[in-house]
């Protein structure tokens, strides 16, 4: 399994030498709230530009207006970017896909945990270069694994979507094979793998990856 460690949890205070524990992972996740469409501020912009990324980097936009913040996530050199489903409504979705795939970069569409699949139709799967699951409800970490998102990946692939689904939201190493099975391709850790120390981190990361 792919994973993609979330910082939200990391000391902002020493933020390179976080960044720099996770250089064995797939990618950096980096969750944008803006206190509007989820009731939680994050870190934006200004923090991140200093930092030096080893790894990819994705934004998890949990905004109002996301299309407001493509440029400040292109211009940080963000490989994927994906956005809410449920505060564009389908046809502005469209649009914005394709507006971050003019850019030359991945469009990824986020799905929260209360709302079903079935609000993508058939034009988004097919334009979203990443489907986001969320397993929680958007806005916080270390909330508890929705189980939902088990069949909601599996109706995914049995309506023929072939590119990357990620989980985001209460993932750990016990519940990760079941992700796995389910046909999902890379896991958004936060709490489970940032409350440990460096060492114990590179370790985690090479046993999700070994799943
Ligand atoms: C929640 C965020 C998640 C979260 C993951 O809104 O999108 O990425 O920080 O954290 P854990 O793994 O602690 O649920
Ligand atoms: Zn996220």
């Amino acid at each position: 399994m792919k994973i993609a460690p979330s910082i939200l949890d990391a000391n902002f205070c020493t933020l390179q030498a976080e960044i720099d524990s996770l250089s064995m992972a797939d990618r950096i996740h980096l969750d944008i709230m803006d206190g509007q469409y989820v009731p939680n501020l994050s870190f934006g912009h200004a923090v991140l530009k200093p930092i030096k990324f080893s790894n990819q980097i994705e934004a998890h936009l949990m905004v109002n207006n996301p299309e407001n913040f493509f440029d400040m996530f292109h211009n940080l050199n963000c490989s994927i970017i994906s956005f809410h489903i449920e505060n564009t409504g389908r046809e502005k979705a469209k649009l914005l896909l394709k507006n971050i795939q003019q850019r030359g970069l991945k469009a990824g569409i986020c799905v929260d945990g209360y709302t079903s699949e079935d609000f993508l139709d058939d034009e988004i799967l097919s334009l979203s270069d990443q489907i986001l699951l969320m397993s929680v409800k958007a806005g916080f970490g270390g909330q508890t694994f929705m189980k939902s998102v088990l069949e909601k990946t599996k109706n995914l692939r049995a309506r023929g979507y072939r590119n990357e689904i990620e989980i985001d939201g209460g993932v750990n190493i016990n519940n990760v094979k079941k992700l796995k099975d389910a046909g999902a391709d890379i896991a958004v850790v936060g709490s489970f793998l940032m409350k440990n120390d460096f060492e114990k981190r590179t370790q985690l990361i090479k046993d999700f990856q070994a799943i």
